[in-house]
């Protein structure tokens, strides 16, 4: 499965040219992507990049990539970034490792948004991996009736967790917030879904991105599948 996100990442380094300020994703398929564009960077490719968490900065300046921050830039050229599902539409479930806030906002201020993973991503519908809802802590009972209330209206249900760490205590987003991870099986209409939640004032962000991925690097047993957006 490594050798699958690597050759993922290794296909959308080539679409990066000198020049360009690139968003650096989350996860360990992204990691694959920082690693490669680290050894080109120290072959001299002249780049900057924007981290979308404290984990990929830490690693990106491991590498020697200088990094800038969306105050000092307008736009992004290219957004590189792994996904938790991917369906035909190029909609995504993302946030798995507690990064989408900072993964949204960097992938919305980009150009263009290739996402790289392995073809086990690829799915019909979002919905079977559990939909990561950012939160903020005050009132949470409140904002999980709302969330409820909302699924219905969407006409999913399922259970919903607040999200732990390795250690057992809440897991903190580095925005300072929390996780309710919604097991919901399957989302017919993701983008009414996302909509819905976003008008949730508990809510800050959650883990549909709608819209945004204009590329998707599939890399399976029988090769790399690259899906364009229409
Ligand atoms: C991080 O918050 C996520 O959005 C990741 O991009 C997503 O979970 C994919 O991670 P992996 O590449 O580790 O599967």
């Amino acid at each position: 499965m490594e050798a699958l996100k690597r050759q993922a990442a290794a296909c959308a380094l080539e679409r990066v040219a000198g020049g360009m300020t690139l968003g650096l994703g989350t996860g360990s398929t992204a990691r694959h992507f920082v690693d490669l564009l680290g050894e080109k960077v120290r072959a001299g490719l002249k780049v900057v990049g924007v981290p979308t968490s404290e984990a990929t900065r830490a690693q990106a300046e491991q590498c020697g990539i200088r990094l800038t921050t969306l105050d000092e830039v307008d736009r992004l050229d290219l957004t590189v970034d792994g996904a938790d599902e991917v369906d035909p539409a190029l909609d995504l479930i993302k946030g798995g490792g507690g990064a989408l806030l900072r993964e949204k906002i960097v992938a919305a201020a980009s150009d263009r948004m290739i996402v790289i993973a392995d073809e086990t991503k690829w799915v019909d519908a979002l919905g079977r991996f559990p939909l990561p809802v950012e939160v903020i802590p005050f009132g949470l009972g409140a904002t999980r009736r709302a969330l409820e209330k909302a699924f219905a209206v969407a006409g999913v249900s399922g259970q919903m967790a607040l999200r732990k760490g390795k250690d057992g205590h809440v897991f903190v987003t580095d925005g300072g917030h929390w996780i309710v991870d919604c097991h919901l099986g399957r989302i017919a209409d993701a983008p009414r879904l996302a909509g819905l939640l976003n008008a949730i004032p508990g809510v800050v962000e959650s883990g549909l991105f709608i819209g945004l991925a204009s590329t998707v690097v599939l890399a399976g047993a029988s090769g790399i599948r690259i899906v364009e957006r229409r």
